[in-house]
């Protein structure tokens, strides 16, 4: 089973070629896949040679093989981990049922509907990163972008083999309007908010693979509880990947943070914007917009569809293992709803508040985040301290996009906003800023003025090394 067949035009390990059906139905999409990637993924480097990874099992140890690739020729295939035939349902009304190989009945149009939701930020990723190779402050990051990039094309693959496998005809559809939507297109927009943010300079990319990335490793990990076993399967193994998309933002930023402080040690009192680095304050703004974005992703605090999906076994919490009530049946959770104008806290049905639970977890995991980068400055000896700005601050989705909060998540009216907002989110000067810093560095082993080389190279290669062949 976890012996990946190579040798077909799909690379997968789920013995496609026994069914005639399905492997031709997707050997007649991966053409128009390839369309998609030739007209939105990254634009003039598909001749180029990349020194990228690909999935070569799914075993934990060594699963990934590292060669000269050039991106269309990348071979993106269906991995699924190996499973387990006694797998059993793992919390809501049908726990200890034995967990579903084909789509049940009744949950049908929910399930597709979590998949399709899932499938579409995966390729939406890819449009939005689609110039960020022009800028690249390194070859090393210019490798990691494009790593990133088809991964993110792979977990589209993971999902549309889900659609035509599971569900007929409809899952054809679904599978062929998500290469028609477009990132950040007016009329026919990606599902979910934060992928039709321009994601224009490095800062941003950073911040998306941090924050958003992020967004999608908690998304992954709920669905890796479903109880259709074939969707928590795909599931866990791009979690596998996903691991270094997470790396690539908070590093990333982690970096760019060093540069600065090396800076300000360097010409003490001076403006850092003379050396060509990213003030302090810029980073944080950038951190406030793309993580606020992002916690938008898990929707509504209450949400009777969140209850729904949880009751019928289809997503449950992240680390479902760690609960000892797996119906969560009984039990409240409280949470301040903002209502009228005024926060009012309010204990609420636990399936209800499963959205907030999942929430939460992202919240902890971004926190250990910032607490690496404080590191960072506190090493280089800089006195500056970021932070996670609230849950409640500049929302669009749930309870607190009807008021306006400050970054504490204190209520504040619309002029306090109005006269504060430029404290907290980056302004267009700023945006000009770092857009004017973004010129393409090539040269082996240099890197852009904002941003501190990695610790160490990809798979033990030097920095050096040639990550991306120009
Ligand atoms: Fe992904
Ligand atoms: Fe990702």
């Amino acid at each position: 089973m976890s012996a990946i067949d190579y040798s077909q035009k799909i690379p997968n390990n789920v013995d496609l070629k026994s069914d005639k059906r399905l492997q031709r139905a997707l050997e007649q999409w991966q053409p128009d896949y390839l369309d998609w990637w030739n007209s939105t993924g990254p634009t003039d480097f598909n001749m180029k040679d990349v020194y990228l990874r690909t999935a070569v099992s799914v075993d934990k140890d060594g699963w990934a093989h590292f060669g000269y690739v050039k991106m269309p020729e990348y071979r993106w295939g269906i991995f699924l981990e190996p499973g387990d035939p006694d797998r059993k349902v793992g919390f809501g009304d049908h726990a200890a049922d034995p967990a579903w190989q084909e789509v049940p009945g009744e949950y049908r149009n929910w399930l597709r509907r979590l998949i399709v939701t899932q499938a579409d930020t995966e390729p939406a990723s890819v449009e939005q990163q689609r110039l960020l190779g022009h800028t690249a402050p390194s070859l090393y990051d210019l490798r990691n972008l494009f790593q990133v990039n088809v991964e993110e094309g792979r977990h589209l693959w993971a999902m549309v083999y889900l659609l035509h496998s599971y569900f007929g005809r409809d899952g054809r559809e679904e599978a062929s309007e998500l290469l028609e939507r477009r990132s950040g297109n007016a009329d026919h927009p990606r599902i979910l908010g934060t992928f039709n943010e321009p994601c224009e300079d490095w800062l941003s990319f950073f911040c998306f693979t941090m924050f958003t990335d992020r967004d999608g490793k908690f998304q992954l990990l709920a669905l890796a509880e479903s109880g259709f076993d074939p969707l928590a399967r795909s599931c866990r193994f791009m979690l596998t990947e996903e691991a270094h998309h997470l790396f690539v933002g908070q590093t990333g930023v982690g970096r760019v943070i060093k540069r600065t402080c090396e800076v300000m040690q360097e010409h003490p009192g001076k403006d850092v914007r003379e050396y060509g680095a990213i003030p302090l304050e810029t980073i944080q703004r950038y951190i406030n917009f793309w993580s606020s974005s992002s916690t938008d992703l898990y929707g509504a605090e209450v949400s009777s569809n969140a209850a729904n999906f949880f009751r019928a076994g289809l997503k449950g919490r992240a680390y479902e293992d760690k609960y000892e009530d797996h119906t969560a049946l009984d039990g409240a959770y409280t949470i301040d709803r903002f209502i009228d104008g005024k926060l009012d806290r309010q204990e609420i049905a636990m399936r209800n508040a499963m959205n907030e639970v999942l929430r939460d977890e992202y919240i902890k995991d971004n926190l250990k985040g910032i607490e690496y980068w404080n590191r960072i400055t506190e090493k280089e000896g800089v006195d500056f301290t970021f932070y996670l700005p609230h849950r409640r601050f500049n929302r669009s989705i749930g309870d607190y996009a009807a008021g306006r909060f400050d970054v504490e998540g204190h209520p504040i009216d619309e002029a306090t906003w109005n006269a504060r907002a430029q404290d907290w989110l980056p302004s267009d000067e700023e945006r000009a800023y770092v857009k004017s810093l973004m010129k393409p560095v090539y040269e082996k082993g240099k890197f852009a003025s904002w941003i501190a080389p990695p610790l160490r190279g990809i798979n033990s290669q030097p920095i050096e090394f040639e990550y991306v062949k120009l």
